[in-house]
């Protein structure tokens, strides 16, 4: 049975990939900032639920000791945050751009370092991170939108050299799109559902090989413009 950590588990994108996870019988390591007020351990789902602050190098430092020398297949960076919509020039805040890069950028390379070792020993050694056509550079046109903008286009920057990094090792990392969805994040009037989305992804992972590494890939598998 392969393995997945999934992080930011507890809600959106995150939660529908545990229960789809579940549904194909792999045992999934569902990490989240607060263990305790998610239901996540209650649900009919067989999981193991673990603390996870993704941009807290202590805390990732916990669960790398805690899950040891323990393959994993599939290493999932789902966590993210949107940070102020109304950042715009001239009243940029630079406070919470600084938040918005250590987790979205700089946290899904903290984790990637932290349990490289567990994917490149497990069978399928797969990195999947989670960005957004939002850090896409041909798709920029308008003057907003700087603080995720550009932590989405660092997350692609960094994840592409870790692509090549990690290539001789065997090991494929992607990035994905996952649409406009109906989440916290995407809000009420997103495009599509997690349900969708999610499943968009899947079709794509479970195809996923080495020859893979380095793409940006829209949820329904066709490669999104840099
Ligand atoms: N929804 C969209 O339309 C859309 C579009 C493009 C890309 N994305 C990307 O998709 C991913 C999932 O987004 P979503 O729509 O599911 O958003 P969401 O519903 O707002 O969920 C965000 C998740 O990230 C977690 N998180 C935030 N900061 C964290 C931290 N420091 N440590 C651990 N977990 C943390 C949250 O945990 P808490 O509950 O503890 O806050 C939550 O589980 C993100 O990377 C996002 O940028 C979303």
């Amino acid at each position: 049975m392969p393995t997945v950590l999934i992080t930011g588990a507890n809600r959106g994108l995150g939660r529908e990939f545990v229960r789809q996870f579940a549904a194909l019988d792999w045992r999934i390591i569902a990490t989240c900032r607060d263990t305790a007020s998610t239901d996540l351990a209650s649900t009919d789902i067989e999981i193991e639920v673990h603390a996870l602050d993704v941009t807290d190098g202590e805390s990732v430092r916990a669960l790398a000791d805690t899950l040891a020398d323990e393959p994993i297949d599939l290493l999932l960076n789902n966590a993210g945050v949107y940070g102020p919509r109304d950042s715009d020039f001239g009243q940029i805040d630079f406070a919470a751009w600084d938040e918005v890069m250590r987790v979205n950028t700089l946290a899904p390379l903290r984790v990637a370092e932290a349990f490289a070792e567990n994917v490149l020993k497990s069978d399928r050694k797969q990195m999947v991170f989670i960005s957004s056509m939002m850090g896409s550079l041909a798709q920029t046109t308008g003057g907003d939108g700087f603080i995720y903008r550009s932590s989405k286009a660092g997350l692609n920057m960094s994840v592409k050299i870790l692509s090549n990094y990690l290539k001789p090792r065997g090991a494929t990392c992607v990035m994905f799109h996952p649409g406009w969805v109906r989440t916290d994040m995407g809000g009420p009037s997103a495009a599509i559902d997690p349900v969708v989305s999610v499943s968009g992804m899947m079709n794509v992972i479970k195809r996923l090989k080495p020859e893979d590494t380095g793409r940006f890939i829209n949820y329904d598998g066709f490669d999104f413009p840099w």
